[in-house]
């Protein structure tokens, strides 16, 4: 698959989901972000630049932080992200925040204008990430900081259930999330690496944990659909999928916890650095 037509493949997936995106009552993406945001130390008065920014669960605490007298603009390829996400700044009556529909692996930004650059769940899904850090470094000012989210390798049950999907994924899916056991994105070591090769200083990782409970199998069902997990349910035919979504609720019932609970822990690494 061509860098073109990979881009294109998880901004539409992206784009689908756009509607019920971190909406279907598990918070899910808001604390991985809300987690980044911590990390990165920001000041009233800096400018911001979130890469890929979806509907703004990195956007809008960075806002707050940087408050009016600073600015945040956020980018993102899926025109159904951008469209809701500028419905939510309006709704909020932010003046500092900017949306920008455009390619997280060469933004047409001016360079050194940034204080900050925080990109959540995104830079595994780039063609070329080397590459699009090297341009993002470009972007950050003198003394810049970034920080990126990225997951760990996923819990064991949780492995179960892709291995429902496994048969029916081309090859650009198997470990979407990874980059496959051999990628940079499997350990810390790999990420930091890749910040470093761009030129960031001083890298280093704080790690973390997000855990949901899910109420029941349907909301699961609902949750697999509104996000990057939709690319697994989409390579699967029409006619199929009422038996593979009976196959994974087999093993998230073989799953659940001794009290009973439908738990999903995911290991989170925030790489920092700075220029
Ligand atoms: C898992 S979501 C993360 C969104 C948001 N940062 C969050 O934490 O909820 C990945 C986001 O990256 C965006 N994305 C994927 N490839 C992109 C690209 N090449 N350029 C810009 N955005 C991209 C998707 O449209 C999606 O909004």
């Amino acid at each position: 698959m061509s860098t073109t037509d990979q881009t294109a493949r998880v901004a539409g997936i992206f784009d689908r989901s756009a509607q019920t995106y971190d909406a279907v009552g598990v918070p899910w993406f808001t604390p991985i972000a809300a987690g980044l945001v911590d990390q990165l130390d920001l000041r009233p008065g800096e400018r911001v630049l979130d890469v890929g920014c979806g509907r703004g669960a990195a956007l809008f605490p960075l806002a707050e932080r940087v408050g009016p007298s600073g600015h945040v603009t956020g980018i993102d390829l899926a025109p159904g992200m951008i469209a809701a996400t500028a419905k939510d700044v309006a709704s909020r009556g932010l003046t500092n925040v900017t949306l920008q529909l455009m390619d997280a692996s060469d933004p047409d930004l001016p360079t050194s204008s940034y204080d900050v650059i925080a990109s959540s769940l995104v830079l595994f899904f780039l063609p070329d990430p080397p590459a699009a850090l090297r341009t993002w470094r470009a972007l950050l000012a003198p003394g810049g900081r970034i920080g990126v989210a990225t997951f760990m390798p996923p819990e064991p049950r949780w492995r179960a259930l892709d291995a429902v999907f496994r048969p029916y994924l081309p090859p650009q899916l198997l470990d979407a999330r990874t980059s496959g056991s051999a990628g940079p994105f499997e350990t810390d070591a790999g990420v930091e690496q890749l910040l470093r090769d761009a030129g960031i200083d001083e890298v280093r990782t704080v790690s973390s944990q997000t855990t949901v409970v899910f109420t029941d199998l349907e909301q699961w069902h609902a949750f697999s659909w509104s996000h990057g997990q939709r690319a697994m349910w989409e390579a699967v035919p029409e006619g199929e999928r009422a038996k593979v979504r009976a196959q994974a609720e087999q093993v998230l019932e073989s799953g659940r916890d001794d009290d009973g609970a439908l738990r999903l822990t995911q290991g989170i690494r925030y790489t920092l650095g700075h220029v």
